[in-house]
């Protein structure tokens, strides 16, 4: 099943480390490529001559060795699939700060591929919320966390915290690639996030998104193989995406130019962004003093870029929109649709406790052409992104 994947093993210094030599040997049987990298502490657990030879590779370990200093980007470029497994909590902590004493760590911040890892440690260590916030910083970059289970520790005590079991990481690996491929050849834009109007150098008119539902949604694209520009308002915090090109907008104007400029040349579009109607028909060079008791601003119409997105379609292409709505719906959303010229309109309505801006989790409704509509529960904003592309694929595949 993994037949020509090319697959880099991470192995850090934990007692679970005899476990990597199961896998290794398992995702060798499978047909992948496999080059492992392990942390000096690593080697105190397993021998590199036993990876060695289960991998049919050379093992690298040191960072200044001069060939393996040079190849830490190529083996990050190289491979389609990363896993570091056992985690150690000490290169977990290296991870989420982004630190780089040693090639695992180098490889991993030059990986252009997904990354998984599967952590090994004790309970109490797992449990800790220095672990915890690490762990959610590291699943924010975009890497995958493949859950411990209960069991049997080093310690000789029982609890959470064992690295999950070869076989078990090497499913979750087949499906990984396998989802990988569906998309794979394709290029997709995505919007995300809301536009900045300027009224002066200091003040602009925007609006609550938080860019999460488009940020997911690039993901998904990405994670199935497709190539992902990801054209993204001005949403904070320090947002990390593996392998996806952002480009980075703050006005309607700037956001339209990047999608007119950006779609010929793709095979979906997906416009999450939540860009702005109107914007100040001037942008004042010096910040406005106040003056009178009340004040008003003259707004211009922006461009709307779904729907000269629709008009540059063409029948190769899948071009997605969104509508948020507060009434009347689904009208408004199939009028969406036609207007605009796009294949699918996801619908979210603010009537629904939970769904929308700034929130975790989003309920949405999807139309298509053919008049069919997919309603799904409330989810996570991830899952509600799978469910989208999902729909795409739907569509490219047909
Ligand atoms: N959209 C866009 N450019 C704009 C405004 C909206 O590309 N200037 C896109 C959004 O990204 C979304 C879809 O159009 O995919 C619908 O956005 P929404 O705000 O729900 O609707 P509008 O078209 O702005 O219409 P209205 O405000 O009247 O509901």
């Amino acid at each position: 099943m993994l037949n020509g994947k090319k697959i880099v093993v991470g192995v850090t210094g934990s007692i679970a480390a005899y476990k990597t030599a199961t896998l290794v040997r398992l995702l060798v049987k499978d047909g992948a490529e496999v080059k492992v990298v392990m942390t000096k502490s690593a080697a105190d657990f397993i021998t590199p001559l036993t990876l060695g030879t289960l991998s049919k590779n050379e093992v690298s370990i040191e960072l200044f060795d001069e060939s393996a200093w040079a190849n830490h980007v190529m083996l990050g470029r190289w491979a389609d699939l990363m896993v570091i497994a056992p985690l150690s909590c000490n290169t977990l902590a290296k991870m989420a700060a982004g630190a780089c004493d040693n090639l695992l760590l180098a490889v991993y911040l030059s990986a252009t591929c997904p990354v998984y890892v599967a952590p090994a440690m004790d309970e109490d260590m797992w449990k800790h919320p220095a672990v915890k916030s690490n762990l959610t910083k590291l699943e924010s970059y975009g890497n995958k966390v493949i859950p411990v289970t209960n069991g049997e520790l080093a310690s000789g005590l029982f609890g959470e915290g064992r690295m999950a079991e070869p076989e078990q990481i090497l499913d979750i690996i087949r499906t990984a690639l396998a989802k990988k491929g569906s998309l794979s050849g394709k290029k997709a834009l995505v919007t995300a996030g809301p536009t900045y109007e300027a009224i002066d150098p200091v003040r602009f008119v925007g609006n609550h998104s938080s860019g999460k539902m488009g940020i997911e949604i690039a993901k998904s694209l990405h994670e199935k193989g497709a190539d992902v520009i990801l054209v993204l308002g001005p949403v904070s915090g320090d947002i990390q995406l593996n392998g996806i090109k952002v480009n980075r907008v703050e006005s309607a104007q700037e956001m339209y130019n990047a999608c007119t400029t950006i779609f010929p040349a793709m095979d979906i579009g997906v416009m999450a962004a939540a860009v702005a109607d109107y914007t100040p028909v001037e942008k004042a060079d010096i910040k406005i003093k106040k003056a009178d008791s009340t004040w008003s601003l003259n707004f211009k119409k922006t461009q709307d870029i779904l729907k000269n997105l629709g008009g540059l379609k063409k029948d190769n292409q899948v071009l997605v929109g969104f509508a948020l709505e507060t009434n009347n719906e689904e009208v408004n959303a199939k009028n969406k649709l036609q207007d605009k010229n796009a294949d699918l309109i996801v619908l979210n309505s603010l009537n629904d406790a939970g769904a929308g801006f700034g929130h975790d989790t989003n309920k949405i409704t999807i139309f298509d052409r053919k008049g069919n509509e997919s309603r799904f529960d409330m989810k996570s904003k991830k899952a509600v992104a799978e469910d989208i592309v999902q729909a795409i694929i739907k569509i490219i595949h047909a």
